[in-house]
Protein backbone atom coordinates (compact mmCIF):
# COMPACT_ATOMS: atom_id res chain seq x y z
CA UNK A 1 0.00 0.00 0.00
CA UNK A 2 2.97 2.44 0.72
CA UNK A 3 4.23 2.39 -2.68
CA UNK A 4 0.56 4.34 -3.56
CA UNK A 5 2.06 7.09 -1.94
CA UNK A 6 3.61 10.02 -4.60
CA UNK A 7 5.66 12.17 -2.18
CA UNK A 8 9.09 13.58 -3.20
CA UNK A 9 11.32 16.60 -2.46
CA UNK A 10 13.44 17.60 -5.35
CA UNK A 11 17.06 17.77 -4.66
CA UNK A 12 16.84 21.13 -5.96
CA UNK A 13 14.47 22.28 -2.78
CA UNK A 14 16.79 20.65 -0.20
CA UNK A 15 20.10 22.43 -1.61
CA UNK A 16 18.31 25.45 -1.39
CA UNK A 17 17.35 24.78 1.84
CA UNK A 18 20.56 23.78 2.56
CA UNK A 19 22.21 26.98 1.66
CA UNK A 20 20.17 28.91 3.32
CA UNK A 21 21.68 27.68 6.57
CA UNK A 22 24.77 28.95 5.55
CA UNK A 23 23.12 32.36 5.13
CA UNK A 24 22.32 32.46 8.45
CA UNK A 25 25.64 31.42 10.01
CA UNK A 26 24.48 27.94 11.02
CA UNK A 27 26.66 24.73 9.46
CA UNK A 28 25.79 23.27 6.53
CA UNK A 29 28.48 21.90 5.10
CA UNK A 30 26.95 18.19 6.07
CA UNK A 31 23.59 19.08 4.61
CA UNK A 32 24.70 20.56 1.74
CA UNK A 33 27.13 17.66 0.94
CA UNK A 34 24.03 15.27 2.05
CA UNK A 35 21.56 17.27 -0.71
CA UNK A 36 24.14 16.70 -3.64
CA UNK A 37 24.16 12.65 -3.18
CA UNK A 38 20.19 13.12 -3.37
CA UNK A 39 18.54 11.41 -6.46
CA UNK A 40 16.83 14.41 -8.44
CA UNK A 41 14.16 12.96 -6.96
CA UNK A 42 13.70 11.85 -3.51
CA UNK A 43 11.41 8.62 -2.99
CA UNK A 44 9.86 8.59 0.47
CA UNK A 45 8.03 5.61 0.28
CA UNK A 46 8.91 1.35 0.33
CA UNK A 47 12.26 0.73 1.15
CA UNK A 48 12.82 4.50 1.47
CA UNK A 49 10.63 5.20 3.72
CA UNK A 50 11.50 6.47 7.22
CA UNK A 51 10.33 2.44 8.79
CA UNK A 52 12.34 0.80 6.38
CA UNK A 53 15.50 2.78 7.11
CA UNK A 54 15.12 2.53 11.07
CA UNK A 55 14.07 -1.62 11.12
CA UNK A 56 17.64 -2.79 9.71
CA UNK A 57 19.06 -0.29 12.91
CA UNK A 58 16.95 -2.06 15.40
CA UNK A 59 14.84 1.65 15.46
CA UNK A 60 11.24 2.28 15.95
CA UNK A 61 10.45 5.24 13.85
CA UNK A 62 6.73 7.05 14.18
CA UNK A 63 4.74 9.81 15.16
CA UNK A 64 1.58 10.41 16.58
CA UNK A 65 -1.85 10.12 14.96
CA UNK A 66 -5.73 10.93 15.12
CA UNK A 67 -7.37 7.88 15.09
CA UNK A 68 -10.68 9.09 13.91
CA UNK A 69 -9.07 10.53 10.62
CA UNK A 70 -7.38 7.18 9.93
CA UNK A 71 -9.34 5.33 6.66
CA UNK A 72 -9.03 1.87 8.83
CA UNK A 73 -11.49 -0.15 6.74
CA UNK A 74 -9.61 1.04 3.64
CA UNK A 75 -6.34 -0.17 4.99
CA UNK A 76 -8.04 -3.23 5.66
CA UNK A 77 -8.96 -3.94 2.12
CA UNK A 78 -6.35 -2.55 0.41
CA UNK A 79 -8.67 -0.18 -1.46
CA UNK A 80 -7.73 3.37 0.61
CA UNK A 81 -6.40 6.30 -1.06
CA UNK A 82 -6.56 8.62 1.93
CA UNK A 83 -3.08 10.55 1.78
CA UNK A 84 -3.15 10.48 5.85
CA UNK A 85 -3.60 7.35 6.06
CA UNK A 86 -0.80 6.19 3.32
CA UNK A 87 1.48 8.38 4.86
CA UNK A 88 1.39 6.82 8.71
CA UNK A 89 1.21 3.06 7.03
CA UNK A 90 4.61 4.09 4.59
CA UNK A 91 6.19 5.91 7.30
CA UNK A 92 5.41 4.76 10.87
CA UNK A 93 6.53 1.30 12.89
CA UNK A 94 5.06 2.67 15.82
CA UNK A 95 1.78 4.92 16.59
CA UNK A 96 0.81 7.11 19.29
CA UNK A 97 -3.02 8.45 19.72
CA UNK A 98 -2.22 12.39 19.87
CA UNK A 99 -5.00 12.54 22.12
CA UNK A 100 -7.40 9.71 22.04
CA UNK A 101 -6.07 8.10 24.79
CA UNK A 102 -5.99 10.34 27.53
CA UNK A 103 -8.59 10.64 30.28
CA UNK A 104 -10.59 13.75 28.31
CA UNK A 105 -11.09 11.81 25.17
CA UNK A 106 -12.03 8.16 26.49
CA UNK A 107 -13.69 8.48 29.91
CA UNK A 108 -16.70 11.11 29.22
CA UNK A 109 -18.04 10.29 32.43
CA UNK A 110 -17.00 8.84 35.49
CA UNK A 111 -18.75 5.12 35.16
CA UNK A 112 -18.19 5.42 30.92
CA UNK A 113 -14.82 4.68 29.02
CA UNK A 114 -15.43 5.21 25.08
CA UNK A 115 -12.14 2.88 23.53
CA UNK A 116 -13.67 3.60 19.84
CA UNK A 117 -10.45 5.72 18.73
CA UNK A 118 -7.50 3.68 20.84
CA UNK A 119 -9.37 0.55 19.32
CA UNK A 120 -9.39 1.87 15.76
CA UNK A 121 -5.77 2.74 16.25
CA UNK A 122 -4.42 -0.82 17.55
CA UNK A 123 -6.54 -2.50 14.27
CA UNK A 124 -4.61 0.22 12.28
CA UNK A 125 -1.40 -0.63 13.55
CA UNK A 126 -1.86 -4.34 13.50
CA UNK A 127 -2.95 -4.44 9.28
CA UNK A 128 0.06 -2.48 8.87
CA UNK A 129 2.71 -4.29 11.37
CA UNK A 130 2.84 -1.28 13.67
CA UNK A 131 3.33 -1.15 17.37
CA UNK A 132 1.41 1.33 19.19
CA UNK A 133 2.17 3.30 22.20
CA UNK A 134 -0.18 4.10 24.81
CA UNK A 135 -0.41 7.79 25.92
CA UNK A 136 -1.08 8.65 28.82
CA UNK A 137 -2.73 7.48 31.88
CA UNK A 138 -1.72 10.24 34.60
CA UNK A 139 -1.16 13.94 33.88
CA UNK A 140 -2.72 17.46 34.86
CA UNK A 141 -3.83 18.63 31.03
CA UNK A 142 -6.92 17.36 28.91
CA UNK A 143 -8.34 15.58 31.82
CA UNK A 144 -12.71 15.83 31.81
CA UNK A 145 -14.31 18.21 33.11
CA UNK A 146 -16.18 16.15 35.92
CA UNK A 147 -12.63 14.70 37.03
CA UNK A 148 -12.02 18.24 38.49
CA UNK A 149 -15.53 18.77 39.91
CA UNK A 150 -15.79 15.20 41.53
CA UNK A 151 -11.90 14.40 42.43
CA UNK A 152 -11.66 15.10 46.63
CA UNK A 153 -8.97 13.51 48.83
CA UNK A 154 -11.00 10.73 49.93
CA UNK A 155 -11.83 9.24 46.30
CA UNK A 156 -8.90 10.25 44.28
CA UNK A 157 -6.36 7.53 44.78
CA UNK A 158 -9.63 4.85 44.11
CA UNK A 159 -10.63 6.96 40.41
CA UNK A 160 -6.79 6.91 39.85
CA UNK A 161 -6.32 3.37 40.72
CA UNK A 162 -9.11 2.43 38.66
CA UNK A 163 -8.72 4.36 35.63
CA UNK A 164 -5.71 2.50 34.74
CA UNK A 165 -6.91 -0.50 36.00
CA UNK A 166 -9.62 0.13 33.26
CA UNK A 167 -7.40 1.05 30.71
CA UNK A 168 -4.44 -0.20 30.72
CA UNK A 169 -6.44 -3.53 31.32
CA UNK A 170 -8.42 -2.59 28.27
CA UNK A 171 -5.34 -2.44 26.06
CA UNK A 172 -3.27 -5.48 27.88
CA UNK A 173 -1.40 -7.02 25.92
CA UNK A 174 -1.72 -4.92 22.52
CA UNK A 175 1.02 -1.83 23.37
CA UNK A 176 4.29 -1.59 23.27
CA UNK A 177 4.70 1.12 25.68
CA UNK A 178 2.80 3.60 28.17
CA UNK A 179 3.34 7.07 29.33
CA UNK A 180 2.22 6.43 32.81
CA UNK A 181 3.02 9.86 33.90
CA UNK A 182 3.31 12.68 32.17
CA UNK A 183 4.75 16.16 33.34
CA UNK A 184 5.09 15.21 36.93
CA UNK A 185 8.37 18.01 37.53
CA UNK A 186 8.48 21.52 37.28
CA UNK A 187 10.93 22.29 39.56
CA UNK A 188 9.70 26.22 39.31
CA UNK A 189 6.86 25.44 41.43
CA UNK A 190 9.38 25.57 44.07
CA UNK A 191 7.98 21.80 45.91
CA UNK A 192 9.64 19.05 47.58
CA UNK A 193 11.53 17.05 44.78
CA UNK A 194 10.73 19.44 42.11
CA UNK A 195 7.32 18.23 41.71
CA UNK A 196 4.96 19.93 39.76
CA UNK A 197 1.76 21.31 41.38
CA UNK A 198 -1.18 19.29 40.42
CA UNK A 199 -4.66 17.81 41.34
CA UNK A 200 -2.98 14.55 41.80
CA UNK A 201 0.09 15.76 43.98
CA UNK A 202 -2.71 17.88 46.08
CA UNK A 203 -4.90 15.20 46.74
CA UNK A 204 -3.52 12.02 46.67
CA UNK A 205 0.35 13.15 47.80
CA UNK A 206 3.89 12.15 45.63
CA UNK A 207 2.77 8.32 46.18
CA UNK A 208 0.47 9.12 43.38
CA UNK A 209 3.19 8.29 40.82
CA UNK A 210 4.50 5.37 42.44
CA UNK A 211 0.91 4.14 42.93
CA UNK A 212 0.44 4.87 39.18
CA UNK A 213 3.14 2.73 37.78
CA UNK A 214 2.46 -0.38 40.48
CA UNK A 215 -1.08 -0.10 39.36
CA UNK A 216 -0.10 -0.26 36.03
CA UNK A 217 2.67 -2.96 35.87
CA UNK A 218 -0.14 -5.34 37.21
CA UNK A 219 -3.03 -4.26 34.54
CA UNK A 220 -0.47 -4.23 31.67
CA UNK A 221 2.81 -6.69 32.54
CA UNK A 222 4.03 -6.41 29.01
CA UNK A 223 4.21 -2.87 28.50
CA UNK A 224 7.24 -0.92 28.59
CA UNK A 225 6.28 1.73 31.31
CA UNK A 226 7.45 4.88 30.88
CA UNK A 227 7.76 8.10 32.35
CA UNK A 228 7.36 10.93 29.86
CA UNK A 229 8.14 14.57 30.14
CA UNK A 230 9.75 18.17 28.39
CA UNK A 231 12.26 20.45 28.43
CA UNK A 232 14.60 18.04 29.68
CA UNK A 233 17.05 18.22 26.61
CA UNK A 234 19.18 21.52 27.07
CA UNK A 235 21.49 22.76 28.77
CA UNK A 236 20.29 25.90 30.19
CA UNK A 237 19.70 25.83 33.69
CA UNK A 238 16.23 25.71 33.78
CA UNK A 239 16.35 22.72 31.61
CA UNK A 240 19.39 21.41 33.63
CA UNK A 241 16.95 21.64 37.10
CA UNK A 242 14.28 20.42 35.41
CA UNK A 243 16.36 17.08 33.58
CA UNK A 244 18.82 16.54 37.40
CA UNK A 245 14.91 16.54 38.74
CA UNK A 246 13.60 13.73 36.93
CA UNK A 247 16.51 12.00 36.99
CA UNK A 248 16.29 12.04 41.01
CA UNK A 249 13.02 10.59 40.43
CA UNK A 250 14.04 7.68 38.27
CA UNK A 251 16.60 6.85 41.39
CA UNK A 252 13.88 7.18 43.78
CA UNK A 253 11.78 4.74 41.67
CA UNK A 254 14.35 2.58 41.37
CA UNK A 255 15.71 2.66 44.99
CA UNK A 256 12.13 1.76 45.98
CA UNK A 257 11.62 -1.52 43.28
CA UNK A 258 8.87 0.73 41.08
CA UNK A 259 8.38 -0.59 37.91
CA UNK A 260 9.46 1.40 35.35
CA UNK A 261 11.24 0.26 31.92
CA UNK A 262 11.69 3.87 30.06
CA UNK A 263 11.81 7.77 30.24
CA UNK A 264 10.50 9.52 27.25
CA UNK A 265 12.18 12.57 26.56
CA UNK A 266 9.29 14.42 24.65
CA UNK A 267 11.95 16.70 22.17
CA UNK A 268 9.52 19.42 21.52
CA UNK A 269 12.94 21.80 20.36
CA UNK A 270 13.22 25.17 19.16
CA UNK A 271 15.13 26.16 16.01
CA UNK A 272 16.57 29.31 17.37
CA UNK A 273 17.25 27.47 21.05
CA UNK A 274 20.63 26.32 22.09
CA UNK A 275 21.56 22.93 20.64
CA UNK A 276 21.23 19.96 23.05
CA UNK A 277 24.35 18.43 24.19
CA UNK A 278 26.22 17.23 27.04
CA UNK A 279 23.66 17.16 29.67
CA UNK A 280 21.44 15.36 27.89
CA UNK A 281 23.55 12.57 26.56
CA UNK A 282 25.01 11.83 30.34
CA UNK A 283 20.97 11.81 31.13
CA UNK A 284 20.90 8.86 28.73
CA UNK A 285 24.04 7.37 30.04
CA UNK A 286 22.99 7.31 33.62
CA UNK A 287 19.56 5.79 32.71
CA UNK A 288 21.28 3.18 30.85
CA UNK A 289 23.01 2.46 33.95
CA UNK A 290 19.55 2.26 35.84
CA UNK A 291 18.53 -0.45 33.16
CA UNK A 292 16.45 2.13 31.47
CA UNK A 293 15.84 2.59 27.26
CA UNK A 294 14.83 6.21 26.32
CA UNK A 295 12.28 6.91 24.01
CA UNK A 296 12.18 10.65 21.70
CA UNK A 297 8.45 10.49 21.83
CA UNK A 298 7.21 14.02 20.61
CA UNK A 299 9.72 15.12 18.78
CA UNK A 300 9.24 18.52 16.76
CA UNK A 301 11.21 21.93 15.95
CA UNK A 302 9.18 25.07 16.35
CA UNK A 303 10.74 28.23 14.42
CA UNK A 304 8.90 30.79 16.33
CA UNK A 305 11.72 33.15 16.18
CA UNK A 306 13.58 32.21 12.95
CA UNK A 307 13.77 34.72 10.75
CA UNK A 308 13.02 34.51 7.01
CA UNK A 309 10.56 32.69 4.94
CA UNK A 310 9.80 28.89 4.44
CA UNK A 311 13.03 28.15 3.20
CA UNK A 312 14.71 29.55 5.89
CA UNK A 313 12.79 28.41 8.34
CA UNK A 314 13.02 24.35 6.51
CA UNK A 315 16.84 24.63 6.58
CA UNK A 316 16.86 25.75 10.45
CA UNK A 317 14.40 22.80 11.21
CA UNK A 318 16.50 20.11 9.32
CA UNK A 319 19.66 20.88 11.00
CA UNK A 320 18.03 20.55 14.38
CA UNK A 321 16.62 17.29 13.19
CA UNK A 322 19.92 16.06 12.01
CA UNK A 323 22.02 17.45 15.26
CA UNK A 324 19.33 16.12 17.80
CA UNK A 325 18.91 12.96 16.54
CA UNK A 326 22.64 12.00 15.45
CA UNK A 327 23.15 12.95 19.33
CA UNK A 328 20.75 10.65 20.78
CA UNK A 329 20.46 7.74 18.54
CA UNK A 330 24.54 7.28 19.28
CA UNK A 331 23.45 5.80 22.26
CA UNK A 332 22.42 2.32 22.37
CA UNK A 333 19.71 2.63 24.60
CA UNK A 334 17.64 5.13 22.30
CA UNK A 335 15.53 3.02 20.21
CA UNK A 336 12.55 4.87 19.44
CA UNK A 337 11.85 8.09 17.46
CA UNK A 338 8.29 9.20 17.24
CA UNK A 339 7.59 12.83 15.80
CA UNK A 340 4.25 14.31 17.49
CA UNK A 341 2.23 14.51 14.17
CA UNK A 342 4.16 13.46 10.87
CA UNK A 343 2.94 16.63 8.36
CA UNK A 344 3.01 20.33 9.35
CA UNK A 345 -1.09 20.20 9.03
CA UNK A 346 -1.87 17.87 11.65
CA UNK A 347 0.90 19.42 13.90
CA UNK A 348 -0.29 20.71 17.52
CA UNK A 349 1.68 23.88 16.52
CA UNK A 350 -0.76 24.81 13.70
CA UNK A 351 -3.47 24.03 15.88
CA UNK A 352 -2.61 25.22 19.84
CA UNK A 353 -3.00 28.64 19.02
CA UNK A 354 -6.24 28.78 17.40
CA UNK A 355 -4.72 28.54 14.13
CA UNK A 356 -2.47 31.96 15.00
CA UNK A 357 0.96 31.68 14.34
CA UNK A 358 3.38 32.62 16.87
CA UNK A 359 6.06 33.49 14.14
CA UNK A 360 5.65 37.17 14.11
CA UNK A 361 5.10 37.43 10.45
CA UNK A 362 2.27 35.25 11.07
CA UNK A 363 3.26 32.82 8.52
CA UNK A 364 2.87 28.78 9.32
CA UNK A 365 5.19 26.52 10.69
CA UNK A 366 7.38 23.56 9.39
CA UNK A 367 8.16 21.53 12.10
CA UNK A 368 7.86 18.25 11.20
CA UNK A 369 9.47 16.04 8.03
CA UNK A 370 5.96 15.95 5.69
CA UNK A 371 4.67 20.05 4.60
CA UNK A 372 0.94 20.68 4.80
CA UNK A 373 0.60 19.18 1.48
CA UNK A 374 2.58 15.58 2.95
CA UNK A 375 5.69 16.24 0.70
CA UNK A 376 8.77 15.43 2.78
CA UNK A 377 10.30 19.19 3.94
CA UNK A 378 14.46 18.85 4.34
CA UNK A 379 13.51 17.62 7.65
CA UNK A 380 12.75 14.46 6.02
CA UNK A 381 16.34 13.98 4.86
CA UNK A 382 18.10 14.61 7.86
CA UNK A 383 15.93 12.37 9.79
CA UNK A 384 16.56 9.79 7.30
CA UNK A 385 19.99 10.37 7.34
CA UNK A 386 20.26 10.48 11.04
CA UNK A 387 18.96 7.07 11.11
CA UNK A 388 21.14 5.49 8.70
CA UNK A 389 23.91 6.87 11.28
CA UNK A 390 22.71 5.71 14.12
CA UNK A 391 25.44 3.85 16.04
CA UNK A 392 23.24 0.33 16.36
CA UNK A 393 23.67 -3.32 14.59
CA UNK A 394 21.55 -5.06 12.60
CA UNK A 395 18.74 -6.23 14.29
CA UNK A 396 19.03 -3.83 17.41
CA UNK A 397 17.59 -5.11 20.19
CA UNK A 398 15.86 -7.80 20.59
CA UNK A 399 13.16 -7.05 23.28
CA UNK A 400 12.20 -4.68 20.46
C1 LIG B 1 -1.21 18.02 22.88
C2 LIG B 1 -1.96 17.74 21.58
O1 LIG B 1 -1.04 17.76 20.52
C3 LIG B 1 -3.04 18.77 21.37
O2 LIG B 1 -3.84 18.45 20.24
C4 LIG B 1 -3.92 18.87 22.63
O3 LIG B 1 -4.83 19.93 22.49
C5 LIG B 1 -3.08 19.08 23.88
O4 LIG B 1 -2.10 18.06 23.97
N1 LIG B 1 2.98 17.15 25.60
C6 LIG B 1 2.24 16.00 25.58
C7 LIG B 1 1.14 15.85 24.59
O5 LIG B 1 2.56 15.05 26.31
O6 LIG B 1 0.07 15.07 25.07
C8 LIG B 1 0.63 17.18 24.14
O7 LIG B 1 -0.31 16.96 23.09
C9 LIG B 1 1.76 18.06 23.68
C10 LIG B 1 2.72 18.32 24.81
Amino acid sequence: MSQTVKSHVTRRQFCRAAAAISSVGAVSGGLLALAETQPTVINTTGPDSLRSHAAPHGLLFGGAVNPALLDVDGAANGTTTDPYTLLFAAQANILVAENSMKWGALRPAPDKFDFTQGDRLIRFAGLNGQRVRGHNLCWHESNPAWLKATANKDNARQLLTEHIQTVAGHFRGKLHSWDVVNEAINPPDGLPDGLRKTMWLDLIGPDYLELAFRTAAAADPQAKLTYNDYDIEQDTPKQIAKRDAVMALLRRFKAKGVPIHAVGVQSHLDATAPPAGKGLQEFIREAAKMGLEVFVTEMDVNTHAVVGGAEAQDAAVAVVFRDYLRLVLAEPNVPIVLTWGLDDAHSWLSQAHGNQSRRPDGTRERPLPFDDDLKPTPAFLALREAIDTAHRSAGGNSKL
